[in-house]
């Protein structure tokens, strides 16, 4: 089932909502203003806080900004992004693994959105963390980065397995979702401090869910 409704940024453009992801935007835009981010993962504490609402948001709202852009579902072993946008999940992150052809096609689907693609995760594997830290994983990262000017990864949850530290040490940078009355304390800082002692670059935090008031103010 299509959970487009997901998409505030599309559905509901001018909200709060909408105008927050575009703030962020801009916030990661003037975070690397000598080296433009290419590459960054979206990943929290615990599971369930909303990482890949916020990235394919986010993702629209790069698209929106005319930036080419692909959306990577590397979450393998809870994929969703392909039911956010309504397609199938059949080829994807997986198949360019094991397919080397791919890597000059890679098997991008149309979103829908303008300058927007999504890789799904493809077959769900045994091994995620081996998959994400492997040589082929480079060059499917730099082959996608030669499609488009912006790659987003959606990834699991970093307190229960290590697939996003892995994956962090080979792209730009992470965004940690928090999710207000959900993410604890302790999970958060712990999930920090994973990513720091691999040396992950952590570029901020995204407040997900945040209560009216936060949001409120019109400037
Ligand atoms: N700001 C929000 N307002 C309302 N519902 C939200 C919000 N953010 C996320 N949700 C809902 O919470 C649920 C979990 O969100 P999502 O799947 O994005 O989280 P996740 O961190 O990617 O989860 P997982 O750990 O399973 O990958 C979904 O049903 C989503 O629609
Ligand atoms: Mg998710």
């Amino acid at each position: 089932m299509s959970k487009q409704l997901d998409l505030v940024t599309l559905t509901n453009p001018h909200s709060p909502a909408a105008e927050a992801y575009r703030t962020l935007r801009t916030n990661l835009t003037f975070t690397a203003l000598d080296k433009p981010i290419e590459t960054l993962i979206v990943t929290s504490a615990a599971p369930d806080e909303g990482k890949s609402t916020v990235l394919a948001n986010l993702a629209v709202t790069m698209a929106q900004s005319e930036r080419r852009t692909i959306l990577v579902d590397a979450d393998l072993r809870r994929p969703g992004l392909h039911d956010i946008f309504g397609v199938a999940n059949e080829r994807g992150l997986t198949t360019m693994i094991v397919e080397e052809a791919t890597l000059d096609h890679p098997p991008l689907l149309e979103t829908g959105v303008e300058n927007l693609w999504l890789l799904p995760s493809g077959t769900q594997p045994p091994n995620p963390a081996d998959i994400l830290g492997s040589r082929r994983m480079e060059q499917v990262i730099a082959a996608l980065i030669a499609h488009a000017e912006i790659v987003l990864f959606d990834a699991p949850p970093v307190v229960s397995v290590t697939d996003a530290a892995v994956l962090g040490t080979k792209v730009d940078g992470v965004l940690l979702v928090v999710r207000a009355g959900h993410t604890r304390r302790e999970h958060a800082q712990r999930a920090q401090e994973t990513l720091e002692r691999v040396h992950v670059r952590i570029l901020g935090a995204v407040l997900n869910d945040a209560p009216r008031g936060v949001m409120l103010g019109g400037y």
